[in-house]
């Protein structure tokens, strides 16, 4: 099946508002278990770059879990940081700053970053090259990188099948963009040669029947 394309950015705030209150749980918590695998420093006091950050779920998740961190978390949509500066809590405020940028173009306060993160973010771009390039224009040596996406499935009716095992219980907004966001994925050969292209050495690991998980360090 070829890749369809769906809207980069989610703004309309009805779509906003389904995804913030949307059940995350699982995927959300298992993507800060298997970084946390990754970067098994509970005191890791570096700043974190989160691409595509949505409504901040996993940015808040990952400076509980790190509480000397600080968060940079970016987004191009003015609905979904708006989202996210008001779910966070007072205590993570000066920890998580929220930027709304269009990723590659967005001037970052900081140079490079001890450790870049996305959830997500890659199927929503037209070109997946942006992420790869991103990623290498603001990893500090050393950086750590960890990413997580949807892949794509082999036929219109598995897509089909996997809303109805996956997000039977989400309102339809959730539904339709669960459906879309499969169409738009990437399949597990395109995300190894985007990363082969970008001269980037990432491990890719498919960890379950739809989801990605990319991990590595930069030199
Ligand atoms: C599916 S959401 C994922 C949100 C969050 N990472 C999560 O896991 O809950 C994808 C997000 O990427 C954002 N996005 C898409 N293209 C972008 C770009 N070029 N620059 C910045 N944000 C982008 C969208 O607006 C949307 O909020």
């Amino acid at each position: 099946m070829k890749r369809v394309l769906e809207p980069e950015l989610m703004e309309d705030e009805a779509q906003v508002k389904a995804y913030a209150e949307g059940d995350f749980e699982a995927p959300h918590s298992q993507f800060i278990e298997r970084l946390r695998a990754f970067v098994d420093e509970p005191d890791f006091s570096g700043t974190a770059l989160d691409l595509g950050c949505g409504p901040g779920d996993i940015s808040r998740r990952f400076a509980r879990a790190y509480p000397l961190s600080r968060v940079h978390a970016v987004d191009g949509s003015a609905a979904m940081i708006n989202y996210g500066k008001l779910s966070t809590a007072d205590e993570l405020r000066p920890r998580i700053n929220f930027i709304h940028g269009l990723l590659p173009a967005v001037s970052l306060p900081q140079a490079n970053y001890d450790i870049i993160f996305s959830n997500s973010l890659l199927h929503h771009l037209p070109d997946p090259m942006v992420l790869w390039q991103v990623i290498k224009h603001y990893a500090g040596p050393g950086a750590r990188v960890v990413i997580m996406d949807l892949l794509r499935p082999a036929s219109i009716d598995e897509a089909r099948a996997m809303v109805r095992a996956y997000a039977a219980d989400e309102p339809d907004v959730l539904k339709r963009d669960f459906y879309q966001s499969l169409l738009a994925a990437f399949r597990m050969e395109e995300i190894a040669g985007q990363i082969a292209q970008a001269g980037l050495n990432l491990d890719i690991e498919q960890i379950s029947d739809r989801h990605v998980f990319i991990t590595g360090v930069t030199s």
